[in-house]
């Protein structure tokens, strides 16, 4: 599989839409803590990381709360950017937030310890190169970690997800919406991701399925 939607360029979320997911997914704290928890154990005081798509920066803030890393964070939208440095800073905590494309990533080759990619990557345009980006950005030995939806949730996962993040009936309500249509169309299934990192300059990788999502564990 090429980059399978060369016709359509990406877009960050901006404006309205953005502090919507954002208002949306600060629900989600308990997960972000959770994944931030499991994260640390693969990052070391002073190591590098990269967080590619951090939106409202919520999971960056947590992983540089818990192990004191030197975190940068990229994405397309500058209502995320603007949005996510004012996050930081009400956390205390010391975060860079830029501006760019996954694809086209600003920072030289073997830059990075680890990444981390959450909830975002089924939104590229151009996922293989944004791959290769990863790739070329992680020192040797480096791990990248994406976290996405899988296109083959059952509605019971689906329901488990959104009921267990106390969301109000009509929010709930949209987020399955939004899932059932927008989100399930451009995720991944494991055979269509796997074929996918084959074509990378990774290779491989180890791909762990849980009922609602995938994580894509990388290494360099
Ligand atoms: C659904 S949000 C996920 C945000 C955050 N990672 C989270 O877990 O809540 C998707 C994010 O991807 C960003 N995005 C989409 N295409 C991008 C690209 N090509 N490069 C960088 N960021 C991109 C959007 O601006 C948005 O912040």
């Amino acid at each position: 599989m090429a980059d399978r939607r060369p016709a359509r360029n990406d877009a960050g979320m901006e404006g309205l839409i953005a502090s919507w997911y954002a208002r949306q997914t600060a629900h989600d704290i308990d997960e972000f803590k959770r994944t931030a928890h499991r994260i640390a154990a693969y990052i070391s005081a002073g190591a590098r990381v990269l967080e590619v798509a951090p939106g409202p920066g919520y999971l960056a803030i947590e992983i540089v709360k818990l192990t004191g890393c030197r975190l940068v964070g990229l994405d397309l939208s500058r209502t995320f950017v603007r949005m996510a440095g004012k996050n930081a800073r009400r956390a205390g905590v010391r975060i860079d937030f830029e501006l760019g494309d996954a694809a086209d990533l600003p920072f030289p080759a073997e830059s990075f310890d680890f990444i981390v990619c959450r909830a975002a990557f089924k939104n590229f345009a151009r996922p293989l190169k944004a791959l290769d980006e990863m790739h070329r950005v992680l020192k040797a030995g480096g791990m990248a970690l994406i976290i996405d939806l899988r296109q083959d949730f059952s509605p019971q996962a689906l329901n488990d997800h959104v009921s267990g993040s106390g969301r109000g009936a009509i929010s709930a309500a949209i987020t399955k919406l939004i899932f059932n249509t927008m989100l399930k169309r451009r995720a991944y299934t494991r055979d269509s991701l796997a074929e996918l990192v084959a074509q990378s300059q990774f290779k491989g990788g180890d791909i762990r399925l849980d009922p609602i999502g995938f994580e894509l564990w990388l290494r360099k």
